[in-house]
């Protein structure tokens, strides 16, 4: 038997038409592999998903028969044909039959610009129906990412009923799985649960249609072994670009393997596909690390940063949000003084949050107006120009929240275009915020959002920030738009509605920073993130609860996407009290803002709110473009926590640490460093310290090493005692290359 052993090179197609041999699919970045092998009868085969392997054509058995269903998984299976496991594909010929094989018919690697970026192709068709299912596998070579799609073309003379078509699937070899997941709600989101997977399926998706996080995150660890460990072992991190409704499916198998599948969830998604038509899945985005989770969420940051969110490489300004200062009682005269207040503390770009807009029915409250986008008058009679004006005057940027695919009942708009909302026909409607979700899979609707926003933005130049928010989710389901046939199509078709005019706003201004809100972090997913620039992580704004969110956000987003904002205490959701100085530790180390009135705070407050704004400026550029180190996390039993970021030249280090609770008699923690140059000297400096408790002209210090300079090598193996004890204290280290 002739064996063939493929080097990919250029965009030479291989296609092997009757008698298929042994073909191996190298799927490679610089450190990690992903390996397939057609097999003669034309199978093919996932062999292998980890560290690269030097020799990978080791993986082609000298006896093909080797090769087979009951110990190696398919690269993408599809139901029958032997395959009783949940399935990548599941569809109904035109002719009825619902089982499909998929085999072979070539790959290539696709021509790319980028030689960071290369994309093979792999094609399988069914050799009895007109049906392909081309495979895109994108390996970012010096990021270590992996992503995956699909995409179906119906040949056939008739339509074929598509049940599913996951982005990714992986199998791992027998052993033992932990899943962590990131599940919550409005004000608690990305809560990391850890859960050793047994035999059956969990199940992780959403059938909320718009907002993706607020019960749980499209994103996943998988950790083989052991429960995940930052810096070892092996470590698998997943997350589905998608805002709609997903699917991920986690099955331990009879013979112990791990089938992970990811994509869109076919939950009453049936879409026919009509002859001629093709369909594509979203990515589903792989990190791989043996080191542990931290690599692989670091690999999956600087991935982001260069290709996953709009522009990664600039650093983010520093925003003053007015919705907990503010909420909806303001007229101009208050927004022009926070504005001064904002450009007085160091701020560099306001962001006028909602109540702006709405004449007939003034959106005073949450119970009308949304919808209708002229400003209000009697509020702001100068219009948004005066206050974008005024901010530019003082060197601000100016922001605008909207919420374009949201109404009001209570709202001209509603009133106009009832068959515009999304509802269910002789149902009643369900209100949420006391709103209503407009659909976004009629073209009209869209075209009405596109110009909302695209509106506003013309008409008032000078607009450098865009909070885009959906403060609902899909509850009374159902679109006047599509036909009785094709109302499964909604849920699709309402996300690339969205996603068509993201894209034209995102080219038509390339200079507004967007970002990503749904009821605070309910956005987080990098299909709405290729969009944005950020996202806004919580509507809780409480320091002690940001470390988490906050934590559980770092496993998949860069810091510079997280808007993390000091507010007032007591907080306004969680009522905690907090110092000034813990609260700006908090939000510092991820994309730092403000959200409270200026005039409310002490004049130490204000004090500390402009050295704060001010130190952050200096540490910007680790924190936002660094590598994110966590050393300590506040899930262990230590209720401490403590990360640092390193810049990518190792000559600069920014370290942050947090005690939740008062630590008794508990030694200070030793934190070891990590990913400094042991051969490097580092200069340590507090930056902030804490005042002496009662006093503002003397600090208590956290460190007792106070501008002394240690080797890398010292600082990552014997570490920095840090003498935090209390709950709500904090230390930020800054560590400068001597
Ligand atoms: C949502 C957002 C908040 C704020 C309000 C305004 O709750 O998450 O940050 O913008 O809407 O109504």
């Amino acid at each position: 038997m002739r064996k063939l052993i493929l080097t990919l090179c250029g965009s030479v197609v291989l296609t092997l038409a009757t008698t298929v041999r042994q073909v191996l699919i190298p799927i490679e970045c610089e450190q990690t592999g992903y390996y397939l092998v057609v097999d003669n009868d034309g199978t093919v085969f996932q062999k292998y998903f980890g560290s690269r392997l030097s020799t990978p054509a080791s993986l082609l058995p000298n006896d093909p028969q080797k090769t087979n269903k009951n110990t190696d998984a398919e690269a993408y299976s599809a139901f029958g044909n032997g395959n009783t496991n949940e399935t990548a594909l599941r569809l109904i010929h035109s002719d009825g039959n619902m089982t499909t094989l998929l085999l072979y018919d070539s790959h290539r690697v696709l021509p790319s610009q980028d030689a960071n970026i290369v994309v093979t192709e792999v094609v399988l068709k069914d050799p009895a129906y007109p049906l392909q299912v081309t495979l895109f596998y994108t390996a970012y070579q010096k990021e270590n990412i992996l992503t995956c799609r699909s995409v179906i073309r119906n040949d056939e003379t008739g339509s074929v009923r598509l049940d599913g078509l996951a982005s990714g699937y992986l199998v791992l070899p027998p052993g033992e799985f932990f899943l962590t997941h990131f599940y919550g709600a409005w004000s608690a989101e990305m809560q990391m649960k850890e859960d050793k997977l047994s035999q059956g399926i969990k199940v992780i998706d959403s059938k909320k249609g718009v907002r993706t996080t607020q019960s749980e995150n499209p994103s996943f660890i998988i950790s083989v072994s052991h429960p995940a460990e930052e810096n070892c072992g092996e470590a698998i991190i997943g997350t589905v670009a998608w805002s709609g409704n997903y699917k991920l499916s986690f099955e331990v198998d009879n013979l112990n393997r791990l089938h992970i599948l990811g994509g869109r969830n076919d939950f009453l998604s049936d879409y026919p596909l009509d002859p001629g038509a093709t369909f594509s899945s979203p990515e589903l985005i792989l990190a791989y690390s043996d080191c542990g989770t931290g690599e692989a969420s670091r690999n999956l940051h600087r991935w982001a940063r260069k290709y996953g969110i709009q522009d990664g490489t600039m650093p983010r300004p520093v925003v003053l949000n007015s919705w907990e200062g503010a909420y909806f009682s303001f007229d101009e005269q208050t927004i022009l003084k926070m504005i001064d207040d904002a450009a007085s503390m160091g701020v560099e770009l306001f962001v006028l949050d909602d109540g702006w807009f709405g004449e007939k029915y003034p959106r005073n409250n949450d119970k009308a107006g949304l919808g209708d986008w002229q400003v209000n008058r009697k509020k702001l009679p100068g219009g948004l120009k005066t206050l974008i004006d005024h901010a530019h005057a003082r060197g601000l940027g100016f922001g605008l929240w909207v919420e374009p695919e949201m109404v009001n009942p209570k709202s001209e708009l509603a009133e106009k275009h009832p068959d515009w909302i999304v509802g269910t026909p002789n149902r009643e409607p369900i209100l949420m915020r006391n709103q209503l979700l407009l659909d976004l899979s009629n073209p009209a609707v869209q075209e009405f959002v596109y110009n909302t926003v695209s509106g506003v933005l013309r008409e008032n130049p000078g607009i450098a920030y865009i909070k885009w928010d959906a403060n609902r989710h899909v509850e009374n389901f159902g679109s006047a738009y599509l036909p009785a046939d094709r109302q499964s199509h909604f849920w699709i078709d309402y996300i690339r509605g969205l996603y068509g005019v993201y894209e034209r706003l995102s080219e038509e201004f390339p200079d507004v920073i967007f970002q990503a809100c749904s009821s605070g972090g309910g956005r987080a997913d990098y299909g709405a993130l290729k969009y944005h620039h950020e996202f806004w992580g919580s509507d809780n704004t409480d320091a002690y609860s940001r470390i988490f969110i906050n934590w559980g956000f770092s496993q998949i987003f860069p810091s510079m996407a997280i808007g993390s904002h000091v507010s007032f205490s007591p907080n306004h959701q969680t009522k905690n009290v907090s110092s000034i100085k813990f609260r700006f530790d908090v939000a510092m180390s991820q994309r730092l803002g403000v959200e409270l009135q200026p005039k409310l705070l002490t004049p130490e407050e204000l004090e500390w709110t402009r050295r704060g704004i001010e130190t952050y400026k200096r540490i910007r550029d680790v924190v936002q473009l660094g590598d994110l180190y966590r050393l300590i996390s506040p899930y262990d039993d230590t209720d401490r926590a403590s990360m640092m970021y390193v810049s990518e030249d190792q000559s600069k280090a920014v370290l942050f640490a947090y005690s939740l609770r008062y630590h008794y008699r508990e030694d200070y923690p030793h934190v070891r460093l990590q990913g400094l140059d042991p051969d490097k000297q580092y200069r340590v400096t507090e930056l902030m310290p804490a005042p002496k408790p009662g006093k503002t002209d003397s600090t208590r210090p956290a460190i007792q090493c106070e501008g002394e300079t240690f080797s890398g090598d010292f600082l990552m193996k014997y570490g920095i005692k840090i003498l935090i004890r209390n709950a709500g204290e904090s230390a930020v280290l800054e560590l400068t290359e001597i």
